[in-house]
């Protein structure tokens, strides 16, 4: 076994800020990373141009539904550890086409399970204990809250209400199930809203953002009264390697920031930072804020309980929403050309899709 990670999605949101703060904050590991990803959509290695030539970071272009392909990347690299983040991911997108998410989300963890099963089992016993199969996934497997209920803990019954949480509700039970009957050193971490660096713009935030630089309508579905528990995406990566590093095999994580807001709160801060940093001509970005027609099925409230974590691993988050949301305003200000080369053809069509039928 090598001191190698093999990182499945490494190429998008939280992949990419996953690879670069893993060289930024675990230099002395001398660890390699392979990052294996099928550069969807969602994909952008763009967001690795500075490690395109570091001599610890590896980029495969390959899907993790290819059963050959992910048995040879095992056997090619040996790694001590896979972090599974490759997905779809936006539930919008889910709607329209489940069938993708049934495959990579659901096939697509099963082959890479299963590779990493076969690999596992080949491992001298000494490193067969050290090995790691870490699952990625989201607190939507648990449904939609009220008001007054507790937050999600690792205990909440699953009850998932999009074809995007079922798929990978059913991941995570593959995940579960290959700790249970194989002893596969699985562990699985459960997130609530990420927001950061690199957020593909077909998401709120960096929605919201790119359509006021662009004098476009910022369009919330329903009422706008919708929760989420926001997280900065770096806490979540610091998050994640603290789970590598402690996590008790076959348990799971939830992971969050304790910053639930209503998406009109969000949407009133974005503007209320874009009013001082860069100004419209003339009025306030609000006055851009437009109600569309409610996401079929959509979740009312997200919630986070993350004390599993903060007491067993000691992990807290270092940014609040109010320093993280303008860390993140400033980042698409400074990056312009990131979020211009993103929204391309095949962006724009998925934009005249889904905000078509909402007008
Ligand atoms: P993303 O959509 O930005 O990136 C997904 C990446 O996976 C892309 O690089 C894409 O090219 C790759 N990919 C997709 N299908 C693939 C396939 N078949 N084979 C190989 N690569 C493939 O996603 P993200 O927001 O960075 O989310 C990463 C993971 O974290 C996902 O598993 C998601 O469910 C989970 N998660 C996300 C959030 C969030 O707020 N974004 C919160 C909790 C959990
Ligand atoms: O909770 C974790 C999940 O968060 C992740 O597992 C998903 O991969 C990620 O996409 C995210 O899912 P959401 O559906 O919560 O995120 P999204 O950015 O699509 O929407 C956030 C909220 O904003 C939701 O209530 C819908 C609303 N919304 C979204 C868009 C794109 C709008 O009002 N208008 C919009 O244009």
């Amino acid at each position: 076994m090598q001191n190698t990670l093999l990182i499945t999605g490494g190429a998008g949101f939280i992949g990419s800020n996953f690879i670069l703060e893993w060289f930024n904050k675990e230099l002395e590991s001398a660890t390699t990373i392979v990052n294996v990803d099928a550069l969807t959509y969602a994909g952008n290695l763009m967001n690795l141009l500075e490690l395109a030539h570091h001599p610890l970071y590896r980029f495969e272009h390959a899907d993790i539904c290819e059963a050959e392909k992910m048995s040879a990347l095992f056997e090619q690299y040996q790694p001590r550890a896979v972090v599974h983040f490759a997905a779809e991911t936006h539930v919008d997108r889910s709607i329209v086409g489940p069938e993708a998410f049934l495959r990579t989300n659901v096939q697509g963890t099963f082959t890479l399970l299963q590779a990493a099963m076969k690999y596992w089992k080949a491992l001298p016993a000494a490193d067969r204990g050290l090995f790691r199969f870490l699952h990625v996934s989201t607190d939507e497997v648990y449904g939609s809250l009220g008001p007054e209920d507790p937050p999600f803990s690792e205990t909440t019954p699953f009850q998932p209400n999009s074809p995007y949480s079922a798929s990978k509700a059913a991941s995570d039970h593959f995940v579960r199930s290959y700790y249970h009957t194989y002893g596969l050193p699985t562990l699985t971490t459960n997130c609530s809203n990420n927001y950061g660096p690199y957020h593909f713009p077909e998401k709120l935030i960096p929605l919201m953002i790119a359509n006021a630089l662009d004098e476009k309508p910022l369009p919330i579905y329903g009422d706008g009264k919708n929760v989420r528990d926001w997280l900065y995406v770096k806490d979540h990566c610091s998050a994640i390697r603290r789970v590598l590093a402690e996590g008790i095999v076959g348990e799971t994580y939830n992971i969050g920031g304790c910053n639930e807001l209503t998406n009109l709160q969000v949407v009133h801060t974005l503007c209320n930072i874009l009013n001082t940093l860069a100004p419209r001509k003339r009025g306030s970005y609000e006055e851009l804020i437009t109600f569309v027609k409610d996401r079929p099925g959509h979740d009312r409230r997200y919630a986070i309980n993350a004390t599993k974590i903060e007491r067993e691993l000691g992990w807290k988050p270092a940014e609040t929403f109010e320093t993280g949301i303008r860390k993140t305003v400033q980042w698409y200000l400074d990056n312009r050309t990131w979020t211009d080369k993103v929204r391309n053809g095949s962006y724009r069509q998925w934009e005249a899709l889904n905000y078509g039928q909402r007008a």
